[in-house]
C-alpha cells in the first residue's frame, strides 16, 4: 500500500510541475481585480529601445520579448535581468510579436509581409526548427500596418492586424489561409478600435483574447462624450463581444505594442504586464480568489483622461522671438488697435511703445496679455487672452509672459527658475521633504528619477528647491506660477519646434504629431519606390502645401520624416505630439515656406504614386516584347 501512494505522488509531482502553455492552471480574474494602481512602473532597459511584443514562458517562468528595431528576441527573469539573446533577422524583415507555444517553441509574427513562423529558441542563443505557416491576407495589409500580435488557443492561431483596418485573424491548425475573425474592428458597436498594439491569450481561457488598442473610441469619464482613448480590451472570441475595458497606466505609455499575463509562484497573484517602445514596462496584480465580476471596473480605471487639444495660442514672449505670421483672431478676442498707419508719424507707433502699451493699459477691462506688431506698417493691436491665432501674413504676436514652462533638464539644467505649479489644484505628491535632512530630503536626481518612476500618477512635472532639498510630483501643471524656492521640469518637452537647420538637421527625433487629431497627409508611403520619397522631397511638399478643407490659409506647419522607410506627413498644427519610433519631426515657418516656394514652386508638380499595376503595366510589358521581337527580326 504504502509503496503504491509513494508511486502514485512521484508521477503526479512532476505533472503539475511541467504545467505549461494550455495547462497553467488559472484564466484571467476581471479587469476591477488589477487595482487601481500599478504595482511596478520601470524600464525594461534589458532589451533596448523598440521593445514590441512580450509573452511569458510558463515552462521557463521567463519572459520573452521581441524588438523590431533589431529584430532579436531577449529572454528577461521578470524584472529586468537578461538571461539570453538571440538573433532572429534571417526569419523577419518586422518583429512585432511573439507567443510562447510550450517548452522552448515560440509563434512570432512579422508586419511585413504579415507572417506568422514558429520557431524553438535553444538556450545557449541558437534557434531551430523555424517554419513559416502562412505569409499574407486578402485584402493585403497596408505597408507596415500587418500583423502586430499572435497567440495561440488549443490548435487555433489567431493574430492582430495594426491598422486599415484593424483587425482579427485566425489559422487553423493546416489551414492554407487566415481567415478574417472580427472584420473592421473600427466599425465594432461597442467601441471603434482603430489601432492595435499586442494581443494575447489569458492563461487557459479558450473563448477570450485580449488586445492592447492604441486608439479607439469609446464613452469616455463622464458617460457620454466619446473621444480617443487607449486600452486593454477583454475580446470574446465566440461572439465578437467586448467584455470590458482597462485604461489605467496604459493611457500614459507613449506606444503600448506588447501585453502578457502570468501566475506569479511566490505570491499566487495573476500578474498583468504592459510594455511598449522605447522600454516602458507596467505591471498591476490581481488575486485570483477577487470576487468582482468582469464588467464592475470603475469607469476611472477603464477609461483614459480626454487628451486636451492644445490650443495653439502663442506663448512665445519678446524674448523667445514671439510668433511670426501669427494674429490672435480679432472677431473673437477682446482688442484694441491702438496704432495705425492712418497718419504715418501721428497715428503708427514702434515696436516698444506697442509692448509699452499692453504693459501699462487694460483691454476692455483685462489684463492686455498679448500684442501684435506690423513692422512694415507700424501698427499695432493689444489684446485680453489670444483667442485662435492664425496665419496673418504682416503679424508677429509676442505673449507678455509664457504661462507655461515645459523645459527639460537636458535642455536647460536649471529649468524654470522660480516657478512652480499651484498645488492646490494640481494633482501632487511631496515626495521628499526637508523634516529630517540626510533622510527624507533628495538631491536634484533623486526628485527627477522618483517622478519617472511615480506609480500612483504618472508624473510628467517635479519641482525642486535646491536649498531645502524638497520634491515635488505633478501629475499635470495647473496654474504654474512664480515661486521664490522651487524650480521646475518636465520630464518631457510635450511640444518640439525645431525647424530643419542649414546643414539639414535639426528637428525632434523619435516624434511625430497625433494623427488622429491633427489635420494631415501621409504623402510619401513605402509601397514602392515611386511612392518614397526623400527628406528634402518632403520638406518642399510641406511648402506647397496648404489645407484648404480647414481654410485658405491653413499651411503646412509641420511635417515628419521617416528615414528608413522614407515616408512622409505633413501636418497642420501639431496636437498630441508624441513619441513615435520612426519619424523626426520638424517645424515650418511661413517664412522657410515662401523661401521653399521661390526656388521650387507653389505646387506639388506630381503626387508621388505607385505606377498603375494591372492593364497599364501589361500593355507596357506586351510593346516592350513586341519592339524586342521586332529588333531580332531586323537584326
Ligand atoms: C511694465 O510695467 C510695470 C509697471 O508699470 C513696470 O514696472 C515694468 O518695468 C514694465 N516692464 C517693462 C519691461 O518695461
Ligand atoms: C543642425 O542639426 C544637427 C543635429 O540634427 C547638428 O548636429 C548641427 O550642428 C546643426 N547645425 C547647425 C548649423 O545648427
Amino acid at each position: 500500500m504504502m509503496t503504491r501512494i509513494a508511486l502514485f505522488l512521484v508521477t503526479l509531482l512532476p505533472l503539475a510541475a511541467a504545467s505549461d502553455v494550455g495547462n497553467e492552471g488559472w484564466t484571467v480574474p476581471p479587469f476591477k481585480c488589477f487595482g487601481t494602481t500599478a504595482v511596478n512602473k520601470y524600464e525594461m532597459t534589458s532589451v533596448p529601445s523598440d521593445l514590441s511584443g512580450i509573452t511569458w514562458n510558463p515552462s521557463t517562468k521567463t519572459l520573452f520579448a521581441v524588438n523590431n528595431g533589431d529584430r532579436m528576441i531577449y529572454e528577461i527573469e521578470y524584472p529586468n535581468k537578461l538571461i539570453q539573446k538571440w538573433d532572429v533577422k534571417a526569419l523577419t524583415l518586422d518583429l512585432e510579436g511573439i507567443s510562447a507555444l510550450g517548452g522552448r517553441k515560440f509563434a512570432i509574427t512579422d508586419e511585413n509581409p504579415v507572417k506568422i513562423t514558429e520557431v524553438t529558441l535553444n538556450t545557449d542563443g541558437t534557434y531551430s526548427g523555424a517554419t513559416t505557416l502562412v505569409q499574407g491576407i486578402t485584402p493585403k495589409a497596408a505597408s507596415n500596418l500587418g500583423f502586430e500580435g499572435v497567440t495561440k488557443i488549443g490548435t487555433t492561431y489567431y493574430a492582430v492586424q495594426e491598422v486599415s483596418p484593424a483587425k482579427l485573424w485566425k489559422l487553423e491548425s493546416g489551414a492554407t489561409a487566415y481567415t478574417d475573425l472580427s472584420g473592421d474592428l473600427e466599425k465594432h458597436a461597442t467601441y471603434q478600435l482603430k489601432s492595435i498594439g499586442g494581443l494575447t491569450r489569458g492563461g487557459d481561457a479558450t473563448d477570450e483574447l485580449f488586445l492592447m488598442a492604441k486608439t479607439y473610441t469609446g464613452t469616455g469619464r463622464d458617460g457620454s462624450s466619446k473621444y480617443y482613448q487607449k486600452g486593454i480590451i477583454r475580446y470574446k472570441i465566440s461572439d465578437g463581444t467586448i467584455l470590458e475595458r482597462f485604461g489605467g497606466e496604459m493611457c500614459n505609455m507613449g506606444q503600448p505594442e506588447g501585453l502578457t499575463f502570468w501566475k506569479d509562484d511566490t505570491s499566487g497573484k495573476i500578474r498583468m504586464l504592459m510594455v511598449g517602445e522605447t522600454h516602458e514596462a507596467r505591471l498591476y496584480e490581481a488575486d485570483p480568489s477577487c470576487t468582482d465580476a468582469i464588467g464592475s471596473i470603475t469607469n476611472n480605471m477603464a477609461t483614459c483622461v480626454e487628451k486636451k487639444v492644445s490650443t495653439a495660442t502663442c506663448e512665445k514672449t519678446k524674448a523667445d522671438g514671439g510668433c511670426p505670421w501669427t494674429r490672435c483672431d480679432k472677431d473673437i478676442t477682446d482688442h484694441n488697435k491702438i496704432c495705425t498707419d492712418d497718419t504715418p508719424g501721428v497715428t503708427d507707433c514702434t515696436e516698444t511703445q506697442c509692448f509699452n502699451r499692453c504693459n501699462n493699459t487694460l483691454v476692455k477691462g483685462n489684463k492686455c496679455t498679448h500684442w501684435a506688431y506690423d513692422v512694415a506698417e507700424k501698427e499695432c493691436y493689444i489684446f485680453a487672452g489670444c483667442k485662435n491665432d492664425k496665419f496673418d501674413a504682416d503679424y508677429t504676436t509676442y505673449a507678455m509672459e509664457d504661462p507655461t514652462c515645459e523645459k527639460t533638464r537636458a535642455k536647460a539644467p536649471l529649468g524654470c527658475e522660480k516657478r512652480r505649479c499651484d498645488k492646490d489644484i494640481s494633482k501632487h505628491n511631496k515626495i521628499c521633504t526637508d523634516d529630517t535632512p540626510g533622510t527624507t530630503d533628495c538631491t536634484l536626481d533623486q526628485c527627477e528619477d522618483k517622478c519617472k518612476k511615480h506609480t500612483d500618477f504618472t508624473c510628467t512635472t517635479y519641482a525642486y528647491d535646491v536649498k531645502e532639498k524638497e520634491c515635488y510630483l505633478f501629475e499635470t501643471c495647473e496654474g504654474e506660477k512664480f515661486d521664490e524656492d522651487y524650480s521646475t521640469y518636465v520630464l518631457r518637452d510635450p511640444t518640439c519646434e525645431e525647424p530643419r537647420n542649414s546643414t539639414g538637421g535639426g528637428g525632434c527625433t523619435q516624434r511625430r504629431c497625433d494623427k488622429d487629431v491633427t489635420p494631415h497627409t501621409k504623402i510619401c508611403v513605402d509601397d514602392c519606390p515611386e511612392a518614397q520619397c526623400t527628406i528634402d522631397q518632403c520638406e518642399i511638399y510641406c511648402a506647397q502645401t496648404t489645407f484648404t478643407k480647414e481654410h485658405a490659409e491653413a499651411y503646412c506647419t509641420h511635417w515628419a520624416y521617416d528615414e528608413v522607410d522614407k515616408e512622409c506627413y505633413l501636418f497642420y498644427g501639431c496636437k498630441g505630439e508624441q513619441y513615435d519610433d520612426d519619424y523626426t519631426l520638424f517645424t515650418q515657418s511661413y517664412g522657410e515656406r515662401t523661401k521653399l516656394q521661390g526656388k521650387h514652386g507653389k505646387t506639388i508638380a506630381k503626387t508621388p504614386t505607385c505606377p498603375a499595376k494591372s492593364g497599364a503595366a501589361s500593355n507596357v510589358a506586351g510593346a516592350f516584347t513586341f519592339l524586342a521581337a521586332a529588333a531580332l527580326v531586323a537584326v
